[in-house]
């Protein structure tokens, strides 16, 4: 801990790249832990394009439920403590797998989601996209102003990530400190940022109560709740 703590406080440039392990504390699942929403649901029936063809409704019925467990929800110590590192690092970046929308409840303001945002609507035909916090939705499946079915506004399987990505990678490339919180990284590309990272020169920092394919290549791993890791990690004041 103090190792890493030493790095981050002597870092001027650094980048988070977080996982569902961060929000696990404040009552959302992961997707692959014990009680992880692929235990229960099927990937490849809710989280695809085919998926989406086939059932709207099915998919979108899974969609609703998500968005009513995450309003619920309040961001917790882990989201807050990296909304103070963003405050006090002159170049940081916060790089997201999440879709729920909790680092900018948090006050996170240069958030780049890489999985899309569920609080967010695109048009399946005219490509329209919007913003829409109705929770539970009125209507299922909801619709676009043009006709067509909308459909959420997140990255599924099998489906490009778009211009954030370019911006991930030239982040991580250019920063001395990556803290990687609360991610299984079995998901790609964007487990590939740690290894660009690593190679860039940066020091890589992992927080996971879990070991993970990560952890044997970091320069520290440390095991526990992100919720307690990360204000332990950050303090009161980061600054260089
Ligand atoms: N603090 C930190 N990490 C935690 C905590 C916690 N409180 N609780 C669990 N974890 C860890 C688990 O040990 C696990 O390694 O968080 C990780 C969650 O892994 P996944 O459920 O696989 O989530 P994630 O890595 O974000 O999945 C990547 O897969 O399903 C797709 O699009 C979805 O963005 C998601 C992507």
């Amino acid at each position: 801990m103090e190792q890493a703590r030493n790095w981050l406080r002597a870092a001027s440039s650094v980048v988070a790249l977080t996982g569902a392990g961060i929000s696990a504390e404040s009552g959302i699942p992961t997707f692959r832990g014990p009680s992880g929403l692929w235990k229960n649901f099927k990937p490849e029936e809710l989280a695809t394009l085919q998926a989406f063809a086939k059932d709207p409704r099915l998919v979108w019925e899974w969609y609703d439920w998500r968005r009513s467990l995450i309003a619920k929800a309040e961001p917790n110590a882990g989201h807050r403590a990296l909304t103070q590192l963003e405050r006090d690092k002159p170049a940081f970046t916060l790089i997201t797998q999440n879709v729920d929308g909790l680092h900018e409840r948090a006050g996170g303001r240069k958030v780049l989601k890489l999985h899309g945002d569920i609080w967010r609507f695109q048009c399946s035909e005219c490509g329209r996209n919007w913003p829409d916090r109705r929770a539970p939705l009125p209507k299922l499946p909801p619709h676009c102003g043009c006709g067509a079915i909308a459909r959420p506004g997140v990255v599924w399987f099998g489906e490009p990530l778009g211009e954030v990505w370019a911006e991930a990678e030239h982040a991580v490339r250019e920063c001395q400190v990556l803290l990687v919180a609360g991610t299984s990284a079995v998901v790609y590309p964007a487990a590939s940022l740690v290894p660009i990272a690593k190679s860039a020169g940066a020091r890589v920092i992992e927080i996971n109560p879990e070991e993970t394919p990560l952890s044997a290549h970091v320069d520290v791993s440390l095991r526990g709740p992100a919720g307690q890791i990360l204000p332990q990690l950050i303090g009161e004041r980061s600054a260089p």
